[in-house]
């Protein structure tokens, strides 16, 4: 990783920390996934209620061996959320930003600390990829700045780096 980081001459912000989601964030995180950037960035755009959020975050965090759900903390305050999936032998992300965080680089920042930590943790996977509309300009930039691979299907872009 800090080859990559090297190799794309980005340097970390400061005061930022990437720690495991816990049952406290449950809340924060049903808030965040019903943004409305976020549910139309999303390929299922429907609200989340309250109850199947709490009984989908529950089984994540106690059952799953398949999902690892990270908050990034800016001075000890939450400002956004990676998600791991594994899938096969990889896994896919779904990131979010706090919106008045957004275009201060803490998407980018969020997708390295959170790629080192996947790779740390899932050590047999052998890439990491996301699925984005092809309208969220934001996220597209996050990944070519990042240096993932591109592939264009008709309403999405697949992002992928291979670790
Ligand atoms: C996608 C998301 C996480 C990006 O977070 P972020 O903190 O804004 O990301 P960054 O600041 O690191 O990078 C965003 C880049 O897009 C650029 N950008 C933002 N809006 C843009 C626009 N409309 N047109 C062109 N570039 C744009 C920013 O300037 C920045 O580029 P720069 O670093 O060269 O200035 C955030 O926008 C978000 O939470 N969106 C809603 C949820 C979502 O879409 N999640 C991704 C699902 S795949």
């Amino acid at each position: 990783m800090n080859l990559l980081l090297k190799h794309l001459k980005l340097q970390l912000l400061d005061n930022l920390k990437l720690r495991k989601a816990k049952f406290n964030d449950s809340s924060l995180l049903l808030e965040w996934a019903n943004d409305a950037d976020m549910r139309n960035n999303s390929f299922h755009s429907k609200l989340i209620n309250k109850d199947d959020h709490i009984k989908w975050f529950k089984k994540k965090l106690t059952e799953s061996n398949d999902t690892s759900i990270y908050i990034l903390e800016l001075s000890e305050t939450p400002i956004g959320q990676i998600r791991f999936e594994r899938i096969k032998n990889g896994c896919l992300i779904d990131f979010f930003i706090t919106k008045g965080e957004r275009g201060k680089g803490y998407g980018k920042n969020i997708i390295l600390m959170g790629v080192e930590k996947i790779i740390n943790k899932w050590k047999n996977i052998d890439f990491i990829s996301a699925e984005v509309k092809k309208d969220n300009t934001p996220s597209k930039k996050v990944f070519i700045d990042l240096n993932f691979t591109e592939t264009s299907y008709p309403d999405r872009y697949l992002y992928t780096l291979k670790v």
